[in-house]
């Protein structure tokens, strides 16, 4: 494992950047694994400036992203799929044939999960997967419990996650209560993963998940098993971190 610790925001997201763009260099047909949420914005930020610039082109990578909200349609201002456009894919030259977000809305959700780790699997290994942290060590959506699933699931979000990402959603909106996400398995098979932890409110669970025992309960903690794990963290969230 490499823990990389900066001082600036700016320079983590410049070297997350970087990490992506030299995989998309070295085989511009690479396979990305893609997150959501607060953490990767100002990474594809930089993405979007690195492509604007001439330094990379997506238009022959594939994405495939951790996960989806169950019951939001890709138009919705908080679906994942809402989210990738508006970041990332509208602004470069993905093809958009090639970007993978599960579906929410599919009517046997099952069957999908079933799909989505099949269309990653026919894509070969994931390059490089961007994961964030939660504050209760989930990865994806996978939530600590007694058992993990290994591949693409449907999963009931924890009340902590669901009050963690409720600050995206309007107030008379609700935080959808389940989700799709790739399994752990389906992560840990990728061959690079890049775990970026930002903020002084997640120094202790990146510590549990870094440094603690390997356990379901902390479903980050089973990262420490691969054998290409890059994390990224700021000063405030290594800061329990040696
Ligand atoms: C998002 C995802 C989640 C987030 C995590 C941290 O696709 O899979 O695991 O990475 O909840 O979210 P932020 O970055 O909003 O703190």
């Amino acid at each position: 494992m490499n823990i990389l610790k900066f001082d600036s925001e700016a320079k983590l997201n410049e070297t997350a950047a970087r990490i992506i763009t030299s995989t998309v260099q070295v085989n511009p047909s690479a396979v990305l694994g893609l997150a959501t949420g607060g953490t990767p914005i100002g990474i594809y930020k930089q993405l979007v400036q690195d492509y604007k610039e001439g330094l990379v082109s997506f238009k022959n990578v594939s994405t495939y992203n951790l996960d989806e909200y169950v019951g939001l349609s890709p138009d919705h201002h908080q679906s994942y799929s809402y989210y990738m456009n508006e970041n990332l894919f509208k602004h470069v030259d993905v093809d958009a044939s090639r970007t993978h977000i599960p579906s929410g809305l599919a009517d046997n959700l099952d069957e999908e999960c079933r799909q989505y780790d099949e269309r990653i699997q026919a894509a070969g290994r994931v390059d490089i997967q961007l994961l964030g942290l939660g504050h209760n060590g989930h990865i994806g959506f996978n939530e600590p419990a007694e058992e993990l699933s290994s591949s693409t699931h449907v999963v009931n979000l924890a009340a902590e996650t669901k009050q963690a990402n409720a600050r995206f959603f309007t107030e008379n909106e609700e935080v959808p209560g389940q989700a799709i996400t790739m399994g752990v398995g389906t992560i840990l098979k990728a061959k690079m993963l890049m775990l970026v932890v930002k903020g002084a409110d997640k120094a202790e669970i990146v510590k549990r998940a870094l440094t603690g025992p390997i356990t379901t309960q902390c479903p980050a903690s089973l990262l420490q098993t691969h054998p290409q794990l890059v994390v990224l963290v700021d000063e405030a969230a290594g800061s329990l971190l040696r």
